[in-house]
This record gives C-alpha cells, sequence and structure tokens, in this order.
C-alpha cells in the first residue's frame, strides 16, 4: 500500500515536471516566434527603406530628366517607403522652388532635415502624418525612418551638388566656345598633328565650308609643300613638351592650292582627355605687302640719297677743277701780265713820274696773289686733291692739321695703319663724316681737346672721334632736327656701315663709326 502511495507520488511527481516542462517549452516556442515575427517586420521595413534609396538614387541618374519630374517622383517614393502610406506628405523646397505630394498640409507629427550644399542650406525634405499614429522612437516615427530621411537628403545634396558643377561647366564652356567661335582669329586645335576642331575663322581663311572637311584631317595641309618638314618637327617636339618656338611665320595653303604668309601662335593645352596643341592663325599678306613696301621706300630712299652724295661730290670736284684750272690759270696769267706791265712802265719811268701808278700795279699784285689763295683754299674745301692724290689717311691727317690751325684746338691722330683698307669710292664720305664731326665739336662741344682713333677690329675699320667737351643730350642724338648727324648716318649706310653717337656730361661726345673692310 505504501509502495502504491509512493508510486502514485513518483507518478504525480512526474507528471507535474512533465507540465512544467511542457509549459516551460510551450513559453520559449511563444519568444522565438515573437523575435522572428519582429525581425521579418524589421526586415520588411529595412528592405522598404532600401527599395526607396535605391529607386531614388535610379531617378537621380536618368540623364534626361527635367528636375520637376525627378522631384515630383522621388516624393511619391518616399511616401510609399514610411510606415503609414496612406497619410503620409511630402514637400520638398530646392534653391527656392516648393514640390509637394498630393494634400500635402504641414501638421505637428513631423520630420525633417535640410538640404546643404557648400556648407549653404539650399533647401529642405519634410514628411508629415496627416494624422496621429501609436508613439514610437521619434513621435510617431522610427529611428529607422529618421535614417532614411538622413540618407535621401544626403543622396540629394550629392545630385544637386553635381548638378551645379556640371550646370557651370556646361555654362562656361559654352561660353568658352563661343569665345573661339566669334574670335576675329582663325583657331585649331589639333592632337597628334591632326584637327579636333577648328573655328569659322580658320574654315574661312583656308577656304573650307565646315568642320566636316577637316576634322581628323591632319594640320600639316594647311602649310605649303615647303614649310611642312619644319612644321612636323615642331609639332612633334612640342607634343614631347620639348622647347620649340611657339610665335613664328610660315606660308599657309588654302583649299584651292594659293599660298599665303601667315603668322602663327601655338600653344599646349591639357584637355580632359589628353595634352592638345591650340594654334592661332593670321592671314599676313597686307602686313607683308607694306613692310615689302616700307623697305622698298626705304631703298629708294637710300639710293636716292647715295645719289644726291655723289652728285654734291661731282659737283663740287667739278667747281673745285674750274676754280683751279680755269680761274686760278687765269688769275696767274693775270699776275704774270700784270707784274710784266709793271717791270715795262718801271723802266720807262725815268722821271718818277708813274710811282704812284707802279705802286698801285703792285698793290693790285698782292690782291691777285691773296685772290689766289682764298681760291685755293675754296678749291680744296670743295674736294681735297689731296684725297685723290694721297689717299684717305694722308687727307685725314691734313684735316686735321687744318682743323688745329683754325681753332686753335689739341687734335690728335692715332693710329697703327698706314692704309685704311675701304672701297676708294667711299674715302669722300669718311672723309666729310670727319669733317661733319669736327666742326660740331668747334660749334658745340667747348672742348678743349679732341682724338681721332683709327683701327681695325673683326670685320669693320673703325674711327672713334671724342672729345671731351659738354657731351651730346640724348634728345640731340635722336632728334630729326639733327640734320647733320642724319647726313652723317646716311652717309654711312650707303656704304654698309653703322655710326654710333654717344654723350655723356662729363667725359664728352664720341662718334664711333664702322666701316666694312675691304682688301684691294
Ligand atoms: N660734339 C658735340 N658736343 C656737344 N653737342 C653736340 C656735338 N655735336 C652735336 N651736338 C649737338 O647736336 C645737335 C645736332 O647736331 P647737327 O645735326 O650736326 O646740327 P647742327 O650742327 O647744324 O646744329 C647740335 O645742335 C648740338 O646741340
Ligand atoms: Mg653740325
Amino acid at each position: 500500500m505504501k509502495k502504491l502511495r509512493n508510486i502514485k507520488k513518483e507518478i504525480n511527481k512526474s507528471k507535474s515536471v512533465k507540465n512544467n516542462t511542457i509549459n516551460k517549452a510551450n513559453s520559449k516556442q511563444k519568444k522565438v516566434y515573437d523575435i522572428l515575427k519582429s525581425t521579418t517586420h524589421n526586415l520588411n521595413e529595412r528592405v522598404k527603406e532600401l527599395n526607396c534609396l535605391y529607386s531614388i538614387s535610379n531617378i537621380l541618374n536618368e540623364p534626361s530628366l527635367p528636375a520637376e519630374k525627378i522631384y515630383n517622383r522621388i516624393l511619391k517614393v518616399i511616401i510609399s517607403s514610411y510606415q503609414y502610406p496612406e497619410i503620409t506628405v511630402v514637400k520638398l523646397i530646392v534653391d527656392g522652388n516648393e514640390y509637394k505630394t498630393k494634400y500635402f498640409k504641414e501638421t505637428t507629427w513631423k520630420q525633417s532635415k535640410p538640404i546643404i550644399v557648400r556648407n549653404k542650406k539650399i533647401g529642405e525634405l519634410e514628411i508629415c502624418y496627416l494624422k496621429k499614429c501609436r508613439k514610437a522612437d521619434e513621435g510617431p516615427f522610427l529611428k529607422e525612418e529618421r535614417h532614411l530621411l538622413n540618407s535621401i537628403v544626403q543622396l540629394l545634396s550629392q545630385f544637386i551638388g553635381r548638378k551645379r558643377i556640371e550646370n557651370a561647366l556646361q555654362q562656361s564652356e559654352s561660353r568658352f566656345r563661343t569665345l573661339i567661335e566669334k574670335a576675329p582669329v582663325a583657331i585649331s586645335l589639333s592632337r597628334s598633328g591632326l584637327h579636333l576642331y577648328t573655328n569659322k575663322m580658320f574654315l574661312k581663311m583656308f577656304g573650307y565650308k565646315s568642320n566636316n572637311e577637316i576634322i581628323r584631317r591632319p594640320v600639316l595641309e594647311q602649310f605649303a609643300l615647303q614649310c611642312r618638314e619644319e612644321i612636323s618637327i615642331r609639332t612633334y617636339l612640342r607634343e614631347q613638351n620639348l622647347p620649340v618656338p611657339d610665335v613664328y611665320e610660315s606660308v599657309g595653303l588654302n583649299k584651292k592650292g594659293s599660298e599665303f604668309p601667315i603668322h602663327v601662335t601655338v600653344a599646349r593645352v591639357n584637355l580632359e582627355d589628353g595634352p592638345a596643341i591650340i594654334g592661332f592663325f593670321s592671314d599676313i599678306t597686307e602686313r607683308k605687302k607694306a613692310e615689302e613696301e616700307i623697305k622698298e621706300s626705304r631703298e629708294q630712299l637710300k639710293n636716292f640719297a647715295a645719289h644726291l652724295q655723289t652728285i654734291r661730290e661731282e659737283e663740287r670736284t667739278y667747281i673745285s677743277r674750274e676754280l683751279h684750272d680755269n680761274l686760278g690759270q687765269s688769275l696767274t696769267a693775270l699776275r704774270i701780265d700784270l707784274h710784266n706791265i709793271i717791270t715795262d712802265i718801271s723802266e720807262k719811268n725815268k722821271k718818277g713820274d708813274l710811282n704812284s701808278i707802279i705802286k698801285q700795279a703792285y698793290d693790285l699784285i698782292s690782291i691777285i696773289d691773296s685772290t689766289i689763295q682764298t681760291m685755293r683754299n675754296i678749291a680744296r674745301e670743295l674736294r681735297p686733291s689731296i684725297l685723290d692724290n694721297l689717299g684717305l689717311l694722308s687727307a685725314i691727317e691734313w684735316q686735321i692739321r687744318e682743323f688745329s690751325k683754325r681753332s686753335g684746338m689739341k687734335c690728335r691722330l692715332i693710329t697703327a695703319l698706314n692704309k685704311i683698307n675701304i672701297e676708294t669710292e667711299h674715302s669722300i664720305g669718311i672723309f666729310r663724316i670727319i669733317q661733319e664731326s669736327l666742326t660740331n665739336v668747334l660749334r658745340h662741344s667747348r672742348a678743349t681737346e679732341v682724338t681721332i682713333k683709327i683701327f681695325e677690329k673683326e670685320i669693320n675699320t673703325v674711327v672713334a672721334i671724342k672729345d671731351n667737351g659738354c657731351g651730346i643730350s640724348k634728345n640731340d642724338i635722336y632728334s630729326t632736327k639733327s640734320l647733320g648727324l642724319l647726313g652723317m648716318r646716311e652717309r654711312a649706310l650707303i656704304f654698309g656701315g653703322e655710326l654710333l653717337i654717344k654723350g655723356d656730361k662729363t667725359s664728352g661726345t664720341k662718334i664711333t663709326l664702322k666701316i666694312p673692310i675691304t682688301k684691294n
């Protein structure tokens, strides 16, 4: 009996253990079930959020949609990802423009976030529930919904920032294009020697109708055959970033095959897709023509000046000879005759009646003598015969002696040469330049001393005339009124020489004449 009772006890005990175990198992199962349910719900919510972000990013990446469409679509996507879509309304403000979903109304159940681009608030995203809902983490909103809102706003900020940069780029590119199109100079953009782009002016200059005719064609085709080798070497060097002239003149070739002179300026530019060459071309036909004309008229003027100088020297030589030979001879004859008459009269003048007449006649002889002297001086001044008879160096020595005598100024010649090696026909020009320089020293310098050095240096014979006077001023050197200096320069030019004038208040004036040496 006792045993039976014990057994019963045991059975009851094991029954309650079993019940306990069952109860325990049941509550565990329920917990697992609950966790599973909430996890599934949460996962669904996350999927919704992810879908939302994915859709928004797809919409933002559609290239051709206008802003209004983009924003309205995004608002719809946002609604569907909130817990209570049927009572969710959204408003988006971008740059002062408002985009709203239907029935939008601001309520107290609101979640919002400013849109910031480059540290500046440019708009806001606002989400409201139209009715009061069950309380969650943030009013009626879930913590995850706040995260979602943040992510959406971040996507929008990035999108708007990127759009702005693209717009700015587009604007600057269109400005750049207009600038290039409207530029009054022909422009070509090229790479590896092939045109990438040319402007209207370029097409016009080279006789093409449209860019299609020229794009991806060699730039060399716009250069005359004889220039192509040089240009292609330059293009190669430039593309290697090696030193090469950026500005040069060349010969262009138009579509019809006519050549014309061009001025080219080139630069290397770094484009997004690699370095390229930009070239600016100007047609310089007119300029070249004008330059040619100026050169020609200068040449004419030079020849004319040379011609005038020659005529002048010929005239002087002629007058000098006439004076010396004709007038000189006549005067000498007159003198001889007069002398004979006087001798005759003197012999017959036994009584001494004609003494006064004889005296007068002797006076006449002295007048004739001094006239002969004056005439000789004039003749020599006009054309120093010493130049023709003894050469330039002797003529200069004589000139210096005469100058010292006349001016009382110390005048020295320093030279180691015994002959000046220049074309004989140029002797008179050099002689005259020295003459004019010495006259200037006498007239303007207030010098006490003047030195003339003659020496050979490299390919030139150099004549340097230096005084110790007040020094010629810069104004006088370059003044168009300094006709004496101008004449000197002109003479130097005629025989291919050069004349340099320098003045200094403390050391005086120095005239340097360089004449190319010619060995006879
Ligand atoms: N050796 C010199 N020293 C100082 N001044 C000079 C000298 N030579 C020329 N000049 C200045 O240069 C000017 C121009 O000289 P130039 O052309 O020979 O004209 P001009 O002798 O007829 O005045 C002179 O008027 C004078 O003022
Ligand atoms: Mg003078």
